[in-house]
């Protein structure tokens, strides 16, 4: 076993604090990624799923970690102790993240684990690698409101220590609204898998639904996955994912990657978990400019996005 291998998660991201910096982007066709990905991305496109092995896709911020635990949570039927065996990013890896070592990649972590494994990932459509849909393998993608993803998307940068600056918040949306932020634009995300979606058989969600009806959701997620549950494991579920739960859940909470990576002093990982929170953040001047060019940007699809519910 190799030094990397016996250090913790934790361990590991705190022999590497020296060497954590915001890192610069470098777009991958056209993507702005973080240059540790960029650097190492032919080995990325070139990962081989297996046809168990399951996707989840998101937009930065979209309800990525809640859906982790939602499935995390039916493959080992609502058992909450096998749910706490290691924290989110062990249980179910980051495709493409690289970082300083010894902290391990997303590969890394793959490579010692057996499918069928639970794979996040922030990349748009067309840089996820194709062995997934060569494979056919199941993917869901999560979307959430363009306002409360940017709000939520600028919250974390402050946090992480690893993204770039976010600069004052009068700055942040026009970067949201070209496309300037890590993994690109969330026009493009959002609509990449949109069209794909019957194609490929992703199954497509949105945050906001699973804020109102988490129950409704989970059973949707169950379906897809072709598992079948008791109503009671069901209900145990939606109480485990409950935003409170996962806030207080050491292995869902992203305590595992200690400041100064991530400074939860600055913003909790579980920050507010809410719908509508843009209210508090944009003025009307601004919600009115950032309409206006959403108008634009999303006029070829209706896809239903809510920003109240
Ligand atoms: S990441 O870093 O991209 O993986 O982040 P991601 O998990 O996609 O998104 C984090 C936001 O999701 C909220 N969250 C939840 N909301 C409701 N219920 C549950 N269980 C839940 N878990 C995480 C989290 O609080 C972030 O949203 P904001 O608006 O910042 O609170």
């Amino acid at each position: 076993m190799s030094e990397e291998e016996k250090l913790s998660y934790s361990e590991a991201i705190k022999k590497a604090y020296a060497s954590v910096a915001r890192f610069p982007l470098i777009p991958v066709r056209g993507i702005p990624l973080m240059s540790l990905i960029a650097q190492n991305w032919d080995s990325i496109w070139a990962f081989r799923p297996e046809p168990s092995d399951l996707l989840i896709a998101t937009y930065p911020k979209a309800g990525t970690t809640w859906t982790q635990e939602i499935v995390d949570l039916l493959f080992h039927n609502g058992d909450a102790e096998a749910c706490k065996r290691a924290p989110t990013p062990v249980r179910s890896p980051f495709l493409e993240i690289f970082s300083p070592p010894p902290i391990p990649s997303g590969l890394d972590l793959l490579k010692e684990m057996d499918p069928p494994r639970i794979i996040k990932t922030h990349l748009p459509f067309q840089l996820v690698p194709p062995g997934f849909w060569e494979n056919k393998c199941k993917a869901i993608y999560v979307a959430r409101n363009a306002k409360d993803n940017l709000v939520s998307y600028y919250h974390f940068d402050c946090m992480n220590m690893t993204q770039p600056d976010p600069g004052p918040w009068e700055g942040y949306i026009p970067k949201f609204m070209r496309g300037e932020l890590a993994w690109g634009s969330w026009y493009d995300h959002v609509k990449g898998y949109w069209m794909e979606r019957e194609k490929k058989n992703i199954l497509y969600l949105f945050y906001e639904d699973m804020k109102e009806n988490p129950r409704r959701e989970v059973e949707r997620i169950m379906r897809y996955l072709d598992l079948s549950v008791s109503d009671e494991v069901i209900s145990r579920i939606v109480e485990l994912t409950s935003f409170k739960n996962m806030k207080e859940n050491p292995m869902a909470n992203y305590s595992c990657i200690p400041a100064p990576v991530f400074d939860q002093s600055i913003s909790p990982f579980m920050r507010k978990g809410e719908v509508g929170d843009w209210r508090n953040h944009f003025t009307p001047e601004q919600s009115k400019m950032f309409d206006e060019d959403y108008e634009k940007q999303m006029k070829e699809v209706n896809i239903p996005f809510r920003t109240l519910i």
